[in-house]
């Protein structure tokens, strides 16, 4: 009781703020999304992603070398795939000489302990912008996890460590670890997107892939019949426990600072890792104020990634993870 205890004691210097901080960050908490093009010397800024870019394969190679020096281990790759090369079944995703299977390999060439991690979801391949197979008005199920476990064990053919699945079709998880013990991949992990959910913030995530649902007679415009209601919580746990009994090896939350209520809810209820993915919205709110002199841009990165870790992430996947690396060195 005061004044026997004066809460302002452990706060006096920064010297005894740090004895007693509870939650610190360190590039290895970080997973460093990466968009990939075809092309020779492409490095393009994402108009509504500033200082994010797309990188073509030789480009790519520079830039995993520099994330390493700068203790970021793990990379989550995205391509972005020529129009021509769409279709409504994801052909192109199973390409053992697509650009996703080179990106994995150019990963391994440049820096061969770097953890590599793909995407596993069929927008950036589709004409229409979904994660899965349209048919009549609808996204069919069944017929996307079979191409979606397809896709992964060509990840890992290629190399990749872990597949990552952002699709939030039912029983894809599954479908994936069964598909990968039958082929011998029984090192390859799982990172499943478990409680993805339908958010506006994914907007500039997709004008760097070109992968937004398209505006056409009969196309779902949004994601909703796959992707979570962000008005549900309980929900979430039932998906991430499913994917986990499935065989996923790491979950995930996204998007993350929206989501934190949910983030701390599932690190009550697994014992698995989970990560939370602050996503490109997010990233493009704080640059826009920071760009107005609105916000204090690093105070603001430090303190929003350091609470997504408080609510308990594991990993976090962050465009600000080059950014915090070089702020903590
Ligand atoms: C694709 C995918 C998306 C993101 C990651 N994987 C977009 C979507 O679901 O529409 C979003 C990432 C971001 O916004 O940073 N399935």
């Amino acid at each position: 009781m005061y004044p026997l205890r004066r809460n302002r004691r452990l706060r006096t210097t920064e010297t005894h703020r740090s004895l007693v901080r509870e939650t610190t960050i360190s590039p290895n908490d970080f997973l460093v999304p990466l968009f990939v093009v075809e092309g020779k010397g492409v490095k393009e800024e994402i108009a509504s992603m500033p200082n994010y870019y797309r990188y073509s394969l030789d480009l790519l190679a520079k830039e995993v070398k520099e994330l390493w020096s700068l203790g970021l281990k793990s990379v989550l790759l995205f391509v972005k795939v020529p129009e021509n090369l769409k279709d409504n079944s994801g052909t192109e995703a199973l390409n053992a000489e697509g650009l996703m299977q080179r990106a994995i390999k150019t990963v391994k060439d440049a820096v061969p302990e770097m953890l590599v991690m793909t995407d596993v979801a069929l927008d950036p391949y589709s004409i229409f912008g979904h994660d899965g197979i349209v048919s009549e008005g609808k996204i069919l199920n069944d017929d996307t996890t079979a191409v979606l476990a397809e896709m992964a064990l060509s990840h890992a053919k290629a190399g990749a460590d872990f597949v990552a699945p952002s699709d939030m079709m039912d029983g894809r998880i599954f479908e994936m670890r069964t598909l990968l013990e039958d082929e011998g991949f029984y090192d390859t992990g799982i990172m499943s997107y478990s409680a993805k959910y339908a958010s506006a913030f994914y907007g500039p995530f997709r004008d760097a892939l070109d992968s937004a649902p398209v505006d056409k007679k009969d196309i779902p415009k949004n994601k909703s019949s796959y992707q979570m209601d962000y008005a549900n919580r309980e929900e979430a746990i039932k998906e991430t426990l499913m994917d986990i009994e499935e065989g996923a090896d790491i979950v995930m939350v996204k998007p993350g600072l929206c989501y934190l209520d949910i983030v701390r809810d599932i690190r009550n209820a697994v014992n698995v890792p989970v990560a939370v993915y602050q996503v490109s919205g997010e990233y493009a709110m704080i640059k826009a104020a920071a760009e107005k002199g609105w916000l204090d841009h690093d105070a603001v990165v430090l303190e929003q990634i350091t609470a997504i870790k408080r609510a308990g992430a594991s990993i976090i996947a962050s465009y600000f993870a080059k950014d915090v690396a070089k702020l903590l060195s």
